[in-house]
C-alpha cells in the first residue's frame, strides 16, 4: 500500500498531495508503505528531517509564530517496526538537533498535546531499542499504548532525555539535563534529575520568546 502525504487547512479539511512535495525547511525520506503524513498549511520548519518506515502516522499542527527548527529529527518505524503514531498539538516548538524517535517496537504511540515548548538536544525515545527478558523469557521492558503523553503548556529544558512509559501533565517544566523514566500526575509541577523527580509545585511559566 503506498503511502499518502496530506496538506490540513485552517478549516479542518484534508487535501491529499504528492507524497514528493516539498515542504519549506522540512525532508520526508519515505523508506517504507502504507504511512500516513499529515502537516497543517500553518506547521513551520528549518532544517528539520522526517523518516518514516512502514505503516506509520504523523499529524503535525499549526505551529503558529512557532516550528521545528535547525536540525530536529523525528523517525517512526524502522528495524521492522510497523503502526506507530505521532501526534504534535498546535504551537508546539523544538530546536537545536533534538530527536524523537518511534522506532524498534510495533504498536508505539507518541502523543505531544498544544502549546509545547521543547529546548535544545531533547531526546523522545517511545522504546527502548533493544529487548531485555527475564529468566522464563519474557520481555520485561515493551513500551506502554500509548508511551508517551505530553500533556498541554509543557516546557521541556535542554538536555533531557524522555524514555518510554511517560506522562508529563498540564503545565510541566522538565529541568535541564534530567531524565525522565516514569508518568507523573502532578499538573503545574517541576520535575528535575536523574531520574526526574518533582522538585517544585503550583508553578505557571510562560513564554519570553518563540526562539
Ligand atoms: C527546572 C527549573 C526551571 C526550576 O527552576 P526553579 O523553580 O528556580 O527551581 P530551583 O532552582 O529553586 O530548584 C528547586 C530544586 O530542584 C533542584 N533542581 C533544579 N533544577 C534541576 C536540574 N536541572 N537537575 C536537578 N535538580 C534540579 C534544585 O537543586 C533544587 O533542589 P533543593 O530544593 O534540594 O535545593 C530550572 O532549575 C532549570 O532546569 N532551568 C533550565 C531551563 C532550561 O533548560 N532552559 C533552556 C532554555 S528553553
Amino acid at each position: 500500500m503506498p503511502s499518502q502525504l496530506f496538506l490540513i487547512a485552517a478549516d479542518g479539511s484534508r487535501t491529499e498531495v504528492d507524497p514528493k512535495h516539498k515542504f519549506e525547511g522540512l525532508t520526508i525520506d519515505w523508506r517504507g508503505e502504507g504511512s500516513v503524513v499529515e502537516i497543517h498549511e500553518g506547521a513551520k520548519f528549518r532544517g528539520s528531517k522526517l523518516i518514516l518506515g512502514h505503516r506509520s502516522t504523523v499529524r503535525i499542527d499549526d505551529s503558529r509564530e512557532r516550528g521545528v527548527f535547525d536540525g530536529v529529527v523525528v523517525w517512526l518505524g524502522g528495524a521492522g517496526a510497523v503502526d506507530v503514531n505521532l501526534t504534535i498539538g498546535h504551537s508546539f516548538s523544538m530546536f537545536g538537533g533534538g530527536q524523537i524517535f518511534l522506532r524498534d517496537e510495533s504498536k508505539l504511540s507518541v502523543v505531544i498535546g498544544d502549546d509545547v515548548m521543547i529546548s535544545t538536544n531533547v531526546v523522545i525515545q517511545a522504546s527502548d531499542g533493544h529487548i531485555i527478558r527475564d529468566a522464563s523469557g519474557e520481555m520485561v521492558n515493551a513500551a506502554h499504548d500509548p508511551s508517551i503523553v505530553i500533556g498541554d503548556h509543557v516546557w521541556i529544558g535542554r538536555n533531557v532525555l524522555i524514555n518510554k512509559n511517560v506522562r508529563l501533565p498540564l503545565g510541566t517544566i522538565v529541568g535541564s539535563g534530567s531524565v525522565v523514566t516514569k508518568k507523573f500526575e502532578t499538573e503545574n509541577a517541576a520535575i528535575a534529575g536523574n531520574p526526574a523527580k518533582v522538585v517544585r509545585e503550583g508553578l505557571f511559566w510562560e513564554r519570553k520568546h518563540n526562539i
